[in-house]
């Protein structure tokens, strides 16, 4: 049994990832500021503590008061767009925050640190799909910064004999199956939930950016993966650090398999019964034709399987978790 800080726990990955820790017999203390998380996302049992997760001095007391273990770092701005409007909030919060947390890590004498990370990290792929060696070319201030904490954590280990591990997510997507608990982002920039709200509601209208790439439907190709398969890894990330004390790793977790927008788009409609109401607009800059993990370092490495990452089966949850809140 390990006590992990969850950095982000309030979020909507961070809480499943509570739930996922508590499911294998750990315990953990989530560190939110609430900026875009949810304080009812965190379980009643598990201690929330308000604060910036850089607040080096504040963070390391923490970690000792509550004998940290490990820490799971997913405390960020994730907008693309926001991040290309506002270069230096990204580089602040995520660069600057994640130094004082590492900072507060070798302080309190924490050597275990697992970051989400992104498959903005890649920029446009040379080939796909896309493996962990392939160039670092990230087209945004988002995806720089995460390439950037991903450089940092290998001074930590130089430095502190950190052990880490790198989790480059793809699309994350879906909700519990019980409708108890899913994504709530204000605003959502992400396909599945606008695709599922758009035919709940009826409005508003999703707009697809572009249908003339050179892809089977025209439309881009997506990876998805289901937010508990991502939960999951998590923790399997945890083990491989008790395994592999002062390690390093990073890998890919996505569904593995291609998804075009217009396959989203049927797939909302078969599971919520109703069309979902779009129109075909521009292409959006720095959209790539396709993006696809692969994945076999993770299954290799941590034993873990996408299981529950059919387009299918993921919104048919996130279609649950959106009539249970309307
Ligand atoms: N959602 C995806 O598809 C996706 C894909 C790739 C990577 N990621 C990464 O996964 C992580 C979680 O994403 P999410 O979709 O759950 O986002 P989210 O916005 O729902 O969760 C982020 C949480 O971190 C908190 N937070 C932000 N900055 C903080 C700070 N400086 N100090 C303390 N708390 C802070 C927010 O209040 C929020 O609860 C992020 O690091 C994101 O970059 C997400």
């Amino acid at each position: 049994m390990m006590t992990v800080l969850v950095t982000g726990g309030a979020g909507y990955i961070g809480s499943f990832v509570v739930r996922a820790l508590r499911d294998a017999g750990h315990r953990s203390v989530v560190l939110d500021d609430l900026s875009t998380g949810h304080a009812e996302a965190v379980p009643e049992d598990v201690r929330l503590e308000r604060m910036e997760c850089g607040a080096t001095d504040e963070v390391a007391a923490l970690m000792r008061r509550e004998g940290i273990d490990a820490v799971i770092h997913l405390a960020a701005l994730s907008l693309v767009g926001d991040s290309v409007r506002d270069p230096g909030r990204y580089w602040l919060r995520n660069v600057g925050q994640a130094a004082g947390l590492l900072d507060a890590c070798r302080a309190a004498g924490v050597d275990r640190f697992v970051l989400s990370s992104t498959a903005a990290v890649y920029g446009e792929p040379e080939r796909v799909p896309i493996d962990e060696d392939h160039p670092l070319r990230p087209t945004n201030p988002y995806g720089a910064t995460k390439r950037a904490i991903e450089e940092m954590l290998g001074h930590f280990r130089e430095a502190a004999g950190l052990g880490w591990v790198s989790l480059r997510y793809f699309n994350a997507a879906g909700a519990a199956p019980d409708g108890s608990l899913g994504e709530a982002h204000h605003p959502e920039t992400h396909l599945v939930p606008i695709a599922v709200c758009a035919a709940l509601a009826g409005a508003p209208r999703l707009t697809v950016f572009g249908d003339d790439y050179d892809t089977p439907d025209g439309t881009c190709l997506r990876d998805y993966v289901h937010v508990l398969d991502l939960a999951e890894a998590h923790v399997r990330a945890l083990d491989w650090l008790d395994a592999h004390p002062g390690g390093s790793l990073t890998c890919n977790l996505g569904g593995g398999r291609p998804t075009s927008v217009r396959e989203v788009i049927d797939a909302v409609g078969r599971a919520s019964g109703r069309e979902v109401p779009y129109e075909i607009g521009p292409r959006r800059a720095g959209d790539p034709s396709v993006l696809v993990a692969a994945v076999g370092r993770a299954r290799e490495e941590l034993g873990w399987e996408p299981g529950r990452s059919s387009i299918d089966g993921i919104v048919r949850d996130a279609v649950v978790w959106h009539r249970a809140r309307s």
